[in-house]
């Protein structure tokens, strides 16, 4: 392995090493993290908000070490070393959490029973039966504006149809799932109403515990309720909240950045003919060139240690930078630009902490129905703007667009769509 440059000496901390902000994460990351990989190696010294020291790991054998190892490299956010300087305002709490009782910061046998947990609830989904929901709310959503001949995607379709989903498969009645989605999103925009969201989503999780407690039905929250092993309502209601944040938001930007690429690159020009097998292409090449799940924090040393070179001490932060461990050209030896059908990127993680497989699954029937239906129903869809208008959320975490104007040709909507009369069909 190659040694990184050394680092300067007797320099401030943020000397030397690099924000993990600024525009640059939106508008030019491969150029970025092409300059961090020639400048730092693998692993990359990074500050955070706030001058919070961090190390940016992105080389995908270094990630894939990193993750694959959950001892040495711990979910356990209460190893930090820098919690003395965290002030109790910190913009990156609500990301980098302490003493959260969710899976997230869980660690060791006792996350081995609640990923299991999780994953067997979500597996029990019927596949038919979530495709169907996909598609019946795709459809409702479509409905709302085929008529005008114009929508913004992105807030109109992509950042509703996820959390739609998952709220029905938790076990929600559509009329509190529609609801939810709103607060949901707002607690994800992070601004004024985000705590307002939060807790309408946390009294919604418990809420949803009593009713099932009461009335179990074949659902997410009922299985879950049923499986608990030694866990407690109030760690269930939070993994159901993980579960609806961490699975909308990434679902949602999957949408987005799919639909971009199939808008803005020939290669897919024939998709929105009717070419079905270039959805499923440009949404795993979305995986490897523009995944959702660009920086994801992350895991703290549980002791001194080297990785790619750099000595790293005991309760430092290590940030996965997936986005970059994707392009690393030590993995991206062939230089095709299709991706085909290779799922090696590590945009849903790695080792015991990744998405869970059922999770996966979930999304990429969310996603991959979302645009078939659209395309069905609006086979013309084009940009209402030049493709270098768009622009992406200013965050250097999870990666999407701030809109994605459309331009079809005025349709009929298709009236009232009940669960039964699609009949999983399309
Ligand atoms: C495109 C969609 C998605 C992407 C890119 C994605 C990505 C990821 C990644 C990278 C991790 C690992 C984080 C880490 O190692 O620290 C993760 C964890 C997780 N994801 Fe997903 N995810 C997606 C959708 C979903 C969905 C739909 C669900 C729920 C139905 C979900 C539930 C979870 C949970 C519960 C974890 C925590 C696992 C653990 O800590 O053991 N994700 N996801």
């Amino acid at each position: 392995m190659t040694q990184p440059p050394a680092p300067p000496s007797g320099c401030p901390v943020s000397q030397g090493r690099v924000p993990l902000s600024g525009p640059r994460f939106q508008t030019d990351p491969t150029r970025l993290y092409r300059e961090m990989r020639r400048d730092h190696g693998a692993v990359a010294p990074i500050v955070l908000d706030g001058d919070i020291p961090a190390w940016l790991v992105i080389g995908y054998r270094e990630l894939h070490q990193v993750t694959g190892d959950p001892v040495l490299f711990s979910r356990d956010s209460e190893l930090w070393n820098q919690w003395d300087h965290i002030p109790a305002d910190w913009p990156l709490l609500p990301m980098i959490g302490r003493k959260q009782p969710s899976i997230l910061y869980t660690v060791g046998p006792r996350h081995t029973e609640r990923a299991a947990m999780i994953s067997d609830a979500l597996e029990a989904v019927d596949p038919f039966a979530l495709k169907r929901y996909a598609e019946k709310f795709a459809d409702a959503l479509i409905d709302k504006f085929c008529a005008t001949g114009g929508t913004e995607i992105i807030a109109e379709y992509a950042m509703l149809l996820p959390a739609r989903v998952l709220a029905k498969i938790y076990g929600f009645s559509d009329t509190i799932g529609h609801a939810l989605v709103g607060s949901l999103n707002d607690m994800i925009d992070g601004r004024e109403r985000a705590l307002a969201g939060q807790q309408h989503l946390a009294s919604s999780m418990f809420q949803l515990l009593a009713d099932k407690h009461a009335e179990p039905g074949d659902d997410v929250a009922s299985r879950m309720i049923a499986d608990r092993g030694h866990f407690t309502d109030e760690e269930i209601a939070q993994d159901l909240m993980v579960m609806m944040a961490a699975g909308h938001q990434p679902t949602a930007d999957w949408i987005g950045n799919s639909l971009r690429l199939m808008l803005t690159d020939d290669r897919f020009a024939a998709s929105l003919s009717g070419g079905r097998h270039s959805v499923a292409e440009a949404m795993n090449e979305v995986l490897w060139e523009d995944t959702p799940s660009q920086n994801i924090a992350g895991r703290w040393a549980s002791r001194d240690t080297r990785l790619g070179g750099r000595h790293i001490q005991a309760g430092d932060l290590l940030v996965l930078g997936i986005g970059a461990a994707n392009a690393d050209p030590q993995v991206r030896t062939d230089g095709s630009e299709m991706t085909g059908g290779n799922n090696a990127f590590l945009s849903f993680g790695h080792g015991e902490h990744r998405c869970p497989f059922p999770a996966q699954e979930t999304a990429e029937v969310i996603a991959r129905t979302g645009i078939e239906v659209l395309l069905d129903r609006l086979p013309d869809i084009d940009l209402a703007v030049p493709a270098g208008q768009l622009t992406r959320r200013p965050s250097p975490w999870l990666r999407g667009l701030t809109g994605l104007p459309l331009t079809f040709t005025p349709t009929l909507a298709l009236g009232p769509v009940t669960e039964t009369d699609t009949g999983g069909q399309r």
